[in-house]
Parts: structure tokens; sequence; C-alpha cells
């Protein structure tokens, strides 16, 4: 589908007589954006969404509200807009007039933050002095309240097991240390100005609607097809990097909570348990019936299914990172006591979902491809 904006960015002016409470999301068409929007439409509020121009369709995760017509230009509006340009973030101001912003938008990908340094520091860290500065200009600073999606990368290297909010930082990415600046501007512009801005610390958090180039994804992904037939092998890098893996949906109503707490604190969202990259394989592949069995080591290691003896899982060097995270593993005891927040699903479970998923994604690509060649 492609979204045509030109009545949802144009017509929707702010009214001051409007009660309902609105959002505004940035990054809404990404995997926590669609959850976000979800939960808040289904909270009664009035959502409107930041969408990039693409030249082809990037709003697959948000297609099924968009194409409501209940809640298209009623309660659900998408606007063109990028973290870059300021000019435009304070017209939206102006003319939604949000309760809430939640600025979700970024390049998130690590491993490309090396690539695109720059371009990582201006979206995520300036992008979201941008926001800041155009909550000031527009005089929004002590009605509307700023969710920044921080992240468990900003302690890299740890310098504490498990991490909490009082954990010092210790980047170690381009991508680490973009969120870092954002990090902070937002605890600034809170202490200089009083608007009640926050930092979700997040942990990773998964879901089917997980970007394919991120690990979890990646992995069951492969997982599926190769129990289909449809690929030979998977080629992973690092696999002795841990994670605090958790499920996504359940993040984003910690978001939610996050912006309800009067205090504009910051919280520590994640589930306790940290896992290695080889065992979030193992447990992807046993849920389609294959044993694998990891031999050797560096390089060299293997993941071989114990039944035929086939090679399944590779390493391939270029999935290296030029530094790398080895472990993350965070409290939630805050965002529990003071919020009432709690992960549900385990990363084993999480894992079967996603495996699931793409497995019925799978059933209906076959399908369709056989609809389009009858
Ligand atoms: P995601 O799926 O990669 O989505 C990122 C979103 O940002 C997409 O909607 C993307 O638009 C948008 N975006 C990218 N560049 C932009 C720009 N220049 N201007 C405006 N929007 C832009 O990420 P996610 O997993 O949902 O994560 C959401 C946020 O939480 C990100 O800020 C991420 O860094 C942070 N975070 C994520 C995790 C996690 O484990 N998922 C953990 C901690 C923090 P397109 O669709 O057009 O690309
Ligand atoms: N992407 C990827 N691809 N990662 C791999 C691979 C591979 O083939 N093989 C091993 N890994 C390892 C990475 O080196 C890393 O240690 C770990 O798997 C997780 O990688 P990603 O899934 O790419 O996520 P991330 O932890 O780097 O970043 C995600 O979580 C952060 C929160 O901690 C992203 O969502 C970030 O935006 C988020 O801030």
């Amino acid at each position: 589908m492609a979204a045509n904006l030109s009545a949802a960015g144009s017509i929707y002016l702010y009214h001051p007589m409007n009660t309902q409470r609105k959002a505004l999301i940035s990054g809404i068409t990404g995997q926590d954006g669609s959850y976000l929007a979800e939960q808040l439409l289904a909270r009664g509020y009035e959502v409107h969404g930041m969408i990039r121009r693409s030249s082809s369709f990037n709003t697959s995760r948000i297609d099924h509200l968009y194409n409501n017509p209940e809640l298209l230009d009623r309660r659900f509006f998408l606007h063109y807009g990028d973290l870059t340009d300021s000019s435009n973030l304070n017209r939206l101001l102006e003319r939604i007039g949000p309760d809430e912003i939640y600025n979700l938008g970024a390049q998130s990908h690590v491993k490309v933050s090396f690539d695109v340094p720059e371009y990582t520091a201006e979206v995520d860290g300036i992008g979201t002095l941008r926001f800041l500065d155009a909550i000031k200009e527009v005089g929004l600073k002590d009605h509307v309240r700023f969710y920044q999606a921080s992240t468990s990368e900003l302690y890299g290297k740890v310098q504490e097991i498990p991490q909490t909010e009082k954990t010092p930082f210790y980047p170690r990415s381009p991508y680490g240390v973009a969120k870092l600046y954002g990090y902070w501007i937002i605890v600034n512009y809170r202490e200089s100005y009083g608007i009640h801005a926050t930092n979700g610390i997040l942990f990773n958090h998964e879901s089917p609607r997980r970007g394919e180039t991120f690990v979890t994804r990646k992995i069951t992904r492969a997982a599926t097809r190769i129990s289909r037939g449809l690929q030979d092998c998977l080629l992973l890098g690092n696999l002795d990097a841990k994670r605090d893996w958790g499920y996504a949906p359940e993040y984003t109503d910690g978001m939610w909570r996050i912006l309800q707490n009067d205090e504009p604190e910051d919280f520590v969202l994640a589930t306790n348990i940290t896992t290695t990259v080889r065992d979030f394989v193992s447990v992807s592949f046993s849920h389609l019936g294959i044993q694998l069995e990891f031999r050797g080591g560096g390089v060299d290691e293997v993941g071989v299914e114990v039944s035929t003896g086939r090679t399944l899982v590779r390493v391939d060097p270029k999935y290296f990172r030029p530094t790398e995270v080895d472990l993350l593993v965070g409290d939630y005891t805050k965002a529990r006591e003071r919020l009432g927040w709690e992960p549900k699903t385990k990363w084993d479970e999480l894992a079967r979902i996603m495996v699931d998923a793409d497995l019925a994604l799978l059933g209906s690509e076959v399908k369709s491809t056989n609809a389009a060649v009858m």
C-alpha cells in the first residue's frame, strides 16, 4: 500500500476545544511504533504518526490501521516528516498540539551505524534535540510529555551486572554514542526548562514485526526457511554475544506507563535474563523439530543437525562489529515498583512465537506465489 498522506498532512488542524488525548509518534512505521499506535488507539487516543517519504512501501506494519476507515483521518493521522528537518517538526507540533510525544524514530541498527556514523548522529542524537527545541519554540513546554527511546546500548562495555538506572554508561558504537547524546539532552531540557521529558532505557525487545536484519528475526526467518527446504544455511556473526531479550508489545506498554508517571523520570525495561545468540538459535531450530549441536570454535564454529549431520549454521566474520557489546542484562526493579510494569514473555517463548509467525508468513508467501503462477 502506498500511504497517500495528502489528506492526513494538510487537512488536520489542531483545535483547542478537542479534549481527546493526542499522541505523536516518530518511527510509527517501525516495530515499536506499530505496536504503540495500536495500544494508544485502543486506549482512546488520537494518534498522529510521522512517516518518511520512501521510494518503496514502508508502511506494512501499520497498513491494518491505515486501511481502517473507522480510524484513518478520524483518530489516526499520518504526516510526512523527518528527524533531520527542524522546520517540519515545528510545523507538526504547531498543527497537532500533542499531549504526548513518543520519539521512536532512529537509524536503529548498531552495525549499520559504523557505516553511516554521521547520519546516525544526526537522527538519533541531534534529532532528539530538534524535537525538544520545537517543543520550546511552539510553547508546548509546560503541557507536553516526551518519551525518548533510549537503549541498553548506552551500557556497552558494561560497568556493572545487572545494569540499572544508575549504572555508568560506556557506549561501543556510533549508535550508542548518538543515543548517549539523546539521553543527556533529555535530562538537560528536563532540568533547564522543566519539560516532562523521560528516557526509557529499553533492553532488546523482539517480535514477529522485528526488522529482518536484527539477529533474532534473522534466525527465526532462516530456521523456518531451512526447515521447508528454501534455504541451506544460516550465516551469523558473534554467537557468544549475550542479550536480555523481551517481547516488544510489553515494552511499548511500558513506554506509555513511563509517560503516565507524574514525575519525569528515567526507567530501565528489561527481563533480567541474559542468553547467548547460540542458545536463541538452538531453541528456534528445536521448535521446528531440528536438534542442533555446535562444534568447533571461533570463525570455524558450526551448527550441525544431529539427525543428518548437515551443517545448518556457520560463522561469517562479515557480521562481526568493530567493537562489540558482549553482555546485557537489565534490572527492572524501579519500573516494577513505580509503574507496576513486569515482563511476561521469556526469551524461549518469544523465540517460539517468532518462529510460528515466520512459518505462517512462509505459508502465505508460498500460497500467494502459487496463486500468481496459477
Ligand atoms: P525500527 O523498527 O528500526 O524503527 C525505526 C523507525 O524510525 C522506523 O519507523 C523508521 O522509518 C524511523 N526512522 C528512521 N530514520 C528516521 C528519520 N531520519 N526521521 C524519522 N524517522 C526515522 O526500530 P524499533 O525496534 O521499533 O525501535 C524503536 C526505537 O527504540 C528506536 O529509536 C530504537 O533505536 C530504540 N530502541 C529499540 C530497541 C529494540 O530492541 N527494538 C531497544 C532499545 C531502544 P522507516 O520505516 O521509514 O525506516
Ligand atoms: N544483526 C546481527 N546479525 N547481529 C548478529 C549476527 C547477525 O548476523 N550474528 C551475531 N549477532 C550479534 C550482534 O553482534 C549482537 O551482539 C547481537 O547479535 C544482537 O544484535 P542485533 O539483533 O543487531 O541487536 P543489537 O543488540 O545490536 O541492537 C538492538 O538492541 C538495542 C538495545 O540493546 C537494536 O534494536 C538497537 O536499536 C537497540 O538499541
